[in-house]
């Protein structure tokens, strides 16, 4: 018989908590945590280390094909805080690739169409034979659209930016929540104003927003859920 794996699609605008709750399901499941903004981060990083530009639709492709990504759990050694540990080339760029600088770059290569078929490829390729917890921007309708679980996972703006800011104050990043907010706001925008696969919300996603909810409750609430469905 063959193995039909299991696959949690979640989507969502950027600080809904997607990357926390996506790593703690998947532990709890024993599934794959995928963080496919991972792969947005690192082809930015990729272009403004080689001097490509976020613009140069075709080379960032190329640059692409070229490399090798990487995405896994964190050995002890590696636990610093980090929810995945990113190698691009054999090289480690878990942290490089979550400066302010990247983050806002990699929403800019996020809309070249030819980046994101070469993406994509790449993350269907990591789910066709293994149980994923899979989290970016457009997983439930484009990556994974016959995943058995679809999840939009959303909060407030304010909520997102107090998360964010918080994040970058622990990660000692000079910056103000008023920065962080338009930051937020202008990410937002590109994501869900972009032409090719612009974010939003399928007719059978189950929609969870984690303004006034704890990260465990929503990671309760999804671990029930595929349990039910699986009759486990
Ligand atoms: O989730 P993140 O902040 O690490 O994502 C970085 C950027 O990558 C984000 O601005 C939008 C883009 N992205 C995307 O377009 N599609 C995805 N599946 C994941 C991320």
């Amino acid at each position: 018989m063959s193995f039909t794996p299991f696959h949690i699609a979640i989507d969502g605008p950027e600080a809904a908590g997607k990357g926390t709750v996506s790593k703690l399901s998947a532990e709890k499941l024993g599934f794959l945590y995928v963080d496919t903004g991972a792969m947005y981060r690192m082809t930015a990083y990729l272009g403004h280390t080689t001097g490509v530009a976020y613009e140069d639709e075709t080379g960032l492709a190329e640059l692409i094909r070229k490399s090798k990504m990487e995405l896994r759990n964190p050995t002890p050694e590696e636990k610093d805080g980090r929810l995945i540990t990113v190698l691009l080339n054999g090289d480690d760029v878990s942290w490089q690739i979550r400066t302010p600088e990247i983050g806002q770059g990699s929403s800019k290569v996020a809309v070249h169409p030819l980046v994101r078929k070469e993406l994509v490829i790449k993350q269907q390729e990591i789910a066709a034979h293994q149980n994923v917890v899979m989290e970016g921007r457009d997983i439930t309708f484009r990556v994974l659209p016959d995943a058995q679980l679809k999840i939009f996972l959303t909060a407030s703006d304010v909520v997102r930016a107090q998360r964010r800011f918080q994040q970058q104050q622990t990660k000692g990043v000079s910056t103000t929540l008023e920065e962080v907010y338009q930051n937020l706001l202008e990410r937002d925008k590109r994501d869900r104003e972009r032409s090719t696969d612009p974010l939003h919300i399928v007719p059978d996603a189950w929609v969870l927003d984690t303004s006034e909810l704890a990260i465990e409750d929503v990671v309760d609430l999804i671990v029930a859920k595929v349990k039910a469905m699986r009759h486990e």
